[in-house]
């Protein structure tokens, strides 16, 4: 079981992780946790936690540039389909903790092009869903509207669409197939159209951030593979250099598969009412064992549970609070119902203060973002 090494970062499936590195030659982010550390950069709670685990050029791409004084930015998209969740705030705190201690210009894509081409959803809503959903909610994490570009992709505007005419004479099927299986023309547009959410803010029109690194699970890397091919491709032409990325383990959803909003019982919203998400909480799937006195005697297992998920990226934010977790429930000196007491609470007030922010974040958003007129 989970290798019985005592790391309260870990999980049990980091033997995946490991693969994956080895395979598509993501390299273990810890490699520039001491580059880092020499240019005095803080780390972020989840590259501490190893929850960032690997990068491609973020030494090269970012790290460089800071160290020569030049700008960077940090770009990412979210599909506006459903509603906001713990999945997608792990990547905004990404993006909060990249403008506030790097200064990194903040880029935000919503991405209804895709939204529509994949989903079928309603123009309107997905629209809507943007504004009032994805946008206010990050807003309301601390994301500073002043310092975020939040655009929808139909309303981009003409050089963006430019590189995605380009693009398309640049690539062939047979190279799609290779990185997504099965295409469809709506498969291949949603893939180009990404491309150019990623490097377009490298054009002058967008300010020329030539230095761009895009944090992802590790299931969008396919996306990142042929957007550095694209931007090898484009190089001369439009003066395009490859983006860096950061990939971070996905949390789990609350019976341990993929945390997702179509499985709203297992899914924490950030606006779920607290007794709501508490409820939820309070039957999640834990590392605990069949009785009370077989977890007195052997502990739990805090690598299995998806109640510690949360504590770890989200909830407990101090280290030494959440390493005391890790060893009382390894220890079994604590119990899943005291432990899910706790956590009840933090989820309570985390929500709550959430909440409190989001009316306001909400008619910030519709003031911002302008959206597409069909
Ligand atoms: N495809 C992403 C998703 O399914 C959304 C997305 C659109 C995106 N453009 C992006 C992600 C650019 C990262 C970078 O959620
Ligand atoms: Fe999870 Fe807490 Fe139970 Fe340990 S004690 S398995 S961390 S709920």
């Amino acid at each position: 079981m989970a290798g019985e090494r005592l790391d309260p970062w870990g999980t049990v499936e980091i033997k995946d992780y490991d693969r994956l590195r080895r395979v598509f030659g993501i390299k273990p982010f810890s490699e520039v946790i001491p580059k880092m550390r020499e240019l005095g950069l803080p780390l972020s709670l989840h590259m501490r936690r190893n929850i960032i685990f690997g990068h491609r050029d973020f030494d090269k791409v970012i790290l460089e540039g800071i160290a020569k004084g030049e700008k960077i930015a940090i770009l990412t998209g979210f599909m506006p389909s459903g509603k906001f969740h713990f999945g997608h705030k792990l990547t905004v705190d990404q993006l909060i903790y990249f403008q506030r201690e790097l200064g990194a210009k903040v880029f935000v894509a919503l991405a209804d092009a895709e939204a529509y081409a994949v989903r079928r959803l309603p123009r309107k809503e997905i629209v809507r869903l943007g504004i009032e959903e994805y946008v206010a909610n990050m807003i309301a994490l601390g994301l500073d509207p002043d310092k975020t570009d939040f655009y929808f992709q139909t309303n981009r505007g003409a050089p963006y669409y430019r590189l995605i005419q380009l693009f398309s004479g640049r690539v062939t099927m047979a190279e799609m197939e290779a990185i997504y299986g099965d295409v469809t023309p709506s498969k291949i547009v949603a893939a180009l159209t990404q491309a150019a959410d990623i490097l377009h803010p490298q054009l002058d029109e967008y300010g020329g951030y030539k230095r761009i690194v895009v944090p992802v699970g590790a299931d969008q890397d396919p996306h990142l593979r042929l957007t550095r091919d694209l931007a090898d491709r484009l190089h001369d032409l439009a003066g395009l250099e490859r983006p860096a990325s950061t990939y971070h383990k996905l949390i789990r959803g609350l019976d341990g598969a993929k945390m997702s909003s179509s499985r709203p019982d297992y899914t924490i919203f950030l606006t779920d009412p607290p007794d709501k998400a508490i409820w939820k909480l309070k039957r999640a799937l834990t590392g605990g064992r069949a009785t009370a006195e077989e977890q007195r005697r052997l502990g739990g297992v805090p690598e299995a549970c998806t109640v510690y998920d949360l504590y770890l990226y989200h909830l407990i934010p101090e280290d030494n609070d959440l390493v005391k977790i890790y060893r009382d429930c390894r220890s079994g000196t604590m119990l899943c119902g005291e432990c899910k007491s706790i956590g009840a609470e933090r989820l309570r007030e985390f929500l709550e203060r959430h909440q409190a922010r989001l009316e306001e974040a909400r008619e910030i958003a519709k003031s911002i973002v302008e959206p597409p007129s069909f």
